[in-house]
């Protein structure tokens, strides 16, 4: 945009604090609201303690690397980790293994899902998602999302067949589902849940960890998630069958998956009618993970805190519809999601990513998100993206008007007000109010219903539930 026709930066005083700021935003010129790269993992910042690096370094200098070798499953890394991970989650068996994708696979597996089976999961979620019920051998049937980009049950009724067998639940982006309705709907409809908690690890839904409410739940250990050793994951069930021939698949040869079962006879009586897919974990990434577990209380209440400040000081902003958990808390807090209807989300995001945070419109036509499903081509034959968008008409709404924003567990408290007065500065800068002199082109002209806060926008103005007003907490 021409400068001139802006006019002279706008300056006002910060709140209490006597400093002058600059609200011409940056994408126009004006200074950006912080000059550090924002916090995230793929730039190193992670949640990881010098006792963690040195127990991988024992781990390495022990030289004893595989999982099944001589020693006993408890005197094992792998063994210790799957202990500590049933003492946590309270359930009656863990495996450790490569990654999210594979837990998810392995419980679909194992679970004795006939392959060529429907699976149905949500149209918001990761790729690995339906790519790991492509995995297991049975094909994805996606269902919408509702503005808060949860599962909707009542698609889910409206799609069925009796093809679906199974329904593959997401936490995503760290909010559980609401998996009261979803069990019930799932028990109607006689068939099992399984639980996508990758992005959830350690969140919780009225006190009890998501991941454990399904037949099984799978979680990952890759570097962004609550518990991080590069590449991993694991499952979670009190399903002993299921667990057992979850071992086997995962690559316990030669009758080891006994070892699983230290204290009693296995409930399956022989691993040669399964096939064996080398999804182990190794005894360094175990002896990392183990460690971390020390800590994962205070990251967990890292990223909660933040993002209930977060969402606390942007709650009345009616600009913005945050996007809301299913109960009080129910969030990890590793991303603060928020639609802007009738705004051009993408300019949003770009105009944030130019005051210095890091944001993605999820729905964006710019770039190739595998949050999105029409970005999953693997599914859909030769339909363009159009097409696809056609199938998920909802989901594909609210995907274009949201703006996702990583929320790092190491976010300190300075870089928590940042990204508050980032978003209010550019809200402000398109809200069509009497303070509007910015561009209308970042208005859509629309019909889509926006409305500021508790007027039909689908969003409330009163705080984010179960939201109070904490400060924001640092490393
Ligand atoms: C919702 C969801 N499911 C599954 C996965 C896959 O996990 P992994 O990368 O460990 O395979 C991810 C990865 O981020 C995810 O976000």
């Amino acid at each position: 945009m021409n400068r001139k026709k802006e006019g002279p930066a706008r300056v006002r005083s910060l709140p209490g604090s006597g400093e002058a700021e600059d609200t011409r935003l940056a994408i126009h010129g004006g200074a950006p609201v912080r000059r550090v790269p924002w916090p995230t993992y793929d730039k190193g910042a992670v949640f990881v303690h010098p006792e963690d690096e040195e127990a991988a370094i024992r781990a390495i200098r022990s030289h004893l690397y595989f999982r099944y070798d001589h020693r006993s499953q408890r005197d094992t890394e792998c063994g210790r980790f799957e202990e500590e991970l049933c003492r946590y989650f309270g359930t009656k068996h863990a495996l450790a293994v490569s990654s999210g994708t594979t837990a998810l696979a392995l419980a679909i597996m194992a679970a004795g899902i006939p392959r060529g089976s429907l699976i149905a999961c949500p149209g918001f979620t990761f790729v690995a998602t339906p790519s790991a019920i492509v995995l297991a051998g049975c094909t994805p049937l996606l269902v919408e999302v509702d503005e808060n980009l949860h599962m909707d049950i009542e698609d889910l009724r409206h799609r069925w067949t009796p093809e679906i067998k199974g329904i593959l639940v997401v936490h995503m982006r760290g909010f559980a589902a609401d998996m009261e309705a979803l069990t019930r709907f799932a028990e109607e409809m006689g068939v099992p849940v399984f639980e996508d908690a990758v992005p959830a690890l350690g969140a919780e839904l009225k006190g009890r960890k998501l991941g454990t409410f399904g037949l099984a739940g799978a979680f990952s250990t890759q570097s962004d998630k609550s518990l991080n050793c590069g590449e991993g994951g694991f499952l979670a069930t009190d399903d002993s069958v299921l667990f057992a021939r979850a071992v086997v698949l995962s690559g316990a040869y030669e009758g080891r998956f006994r070892r699983h079962f230290p204290d009693g006879e296995p409930p399956i009586g022989t691993d040669l009618d399964l096939p064996l897919l080398s999804f182990r974990m190794d005894e360094i990434r175990a002896a990392l993970l183990r460690a971390e577990m020390a800590r994962l209380p205070l990251r967990l209440e890292r990223f909660h805190h933040n993002y209930a400040y977060v969402a606390s000081a942007l709650s009345g902003l009616s600009r913005i519809a945050i996007r809301q958990p299913v109960e009080p808390g129910a969030y990890l807090g590793e991303a603060f999601i928020f639609r802007v209807p009738g705004v051009d989300a993408k300019w949003f995001a770009n105009a944030l990513c130019r005051e210095g945070v890091d944001a993605r419109n999820l729905g964006s036509d710019e770039d190739t998100n595998v949050r999105v499903f029409w970005n999953w081509r693997f599914m859909f034959g030769d339909k363009d993206a159009e097409e696809i968008k056609a199938l998920l008409p909802n989901t594909t709404r609210y995907l274009e008007q949201a703006v996702d924003v990583p929320l790092s567990s190491s976010l300190s408290p300075e870089d928590c007000d940042q990204l508050i007065r980032a978003i209010r500065k550019v809200a402000a800068a398109v809200a069509p109010d009497r303070h509007h002199t910015e561009p209308a082109r970042a208005v859509l002209g629309d019909d889509r219903g926006y409305a500021p806060a508790g007027q039909g926008s689908g969003h409330s103005a009163k705080p984010a539930a179960g939201l109070a007003d904490p400060a924001p907490v640092g490393q």
